[in-house]
């Protein structure tokens, strides 16, 4: 299976057709994340940096929302195929890698979701990424990503998936393999023009624990992640033995994840 992409042009086509609906992986988050900021919007237009934004379904949701979104992404064909090209309301987005990013600003909403960090390509690529966020986050600000827990990965290693839509499916394929997860993704969608095309893909994820993540908030200056469940109220106590742990992070510890809302954004 050498030589298969990933996030390459058919990948790209494929996940801003199936992942940007609206029970996709970002827009189920995306009220979510928006709730955190309920009552507690800046008087001024909040700013939101999406890094991994993929082929744009967040950044475009938060737009919007009233929120100027810049979104980068390493891969120039997700970038190409965004979805809110549909919407017609596109906002900045460049070709950049999360651990180096090409910002000065600083962003009262960062967001790395749907695995971002596993993607990377090692730890140190990891711990840059916290740095950045760190570099560029407003004081108030908060970061809201999730991980893939290393028990998470393990324990999908044994699973063989085929999921079957109206106009897509798709069977992903897993192997352990020296500390990461390969996956590999094979099937068919319909595109634009209602034709049926394949589309094969490799992605690899890289093993990180909580107490990874935790080490490099701490070494940023950051606090430390409040550990949630997906509906990003729910506390999450053990984290690691939870397939997919959600974060959310400040300057500051954030206070109590009953409260559902981040302090107020000057
Ligand atoms: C599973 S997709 C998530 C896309 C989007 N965040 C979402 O929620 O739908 C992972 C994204 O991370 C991007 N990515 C992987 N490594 C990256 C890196 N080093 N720098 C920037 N983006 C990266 C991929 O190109 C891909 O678009």
């Amino acid at each position: 299976m050498t030589g298969i992409g990933s996030y390459d042009e058919i990948a790209a086509r494929r996940y801003a057709r199936v992942e940007s609906r609206p029970d996709g992986f970002a827009l189920r988050l995306a009220p979510r994340i928006l709730r955190l900021f309920d009552g507690q919007r800046p008087t001024r237009t909040p700013t939101m940096l999406d890094i991994g934004c993929g082929t744009g379904q967040l950044t475009d949701f938060f737009r919007a929302a009233g929120f100027a979104t810049v979104g980068i992404d390493r891969a120039e064909a997700m970038l190409r195929h965004r979805v809110d090209d549909r919407s017609g309301h596109r906002g900045p987005v460049a070709v950049a890698d999360a651990s180096a990013l090409p910002l000065a600003g600083r962003f009262d909403l960062i967001t790395a979701t749907f695995n971002v960090f596993n993607h990377l390509p090692n730890h140190a690529a990891a711990a840059a990424l916290v740095d950045e966020v760190a570099r560029v986050l407003a004081p108030n600000g908060r970061f809201v990503f999730d991980i893939n827990t290393t028990a998470g990965l393990r324990y999908t290693a044994e699973l063989v998936e085929t999921h079957t839509g109206a106009d897509d499916v798709t069977t992903w394929t897993r192997r352990w393999s020296d500390g990461r997860l390969m996956l590999d993704a094979s099937g068919a969608f319909v595109d634009d023009d209602g034709n049926w095309v394949r589309y094969e893909e490799r992605i690899v994820k890289i093993a990180i624990t909580i107490a990874d993540i935790e080490g490099w908030f701490a070494a940023a200056g950051l606090g430390p992640p409040r550990w949630l469940s997906d509906d990003l109220i729910t506390a999450l106590h053990e984290p690691e033995q939870h397939g997919v742990a959600y974060g959310v992070a400040g300057s500051a510890p954030i206070p109590d994840a009953a409260e559902a809302a981040a302090p107020a954004v000057e």
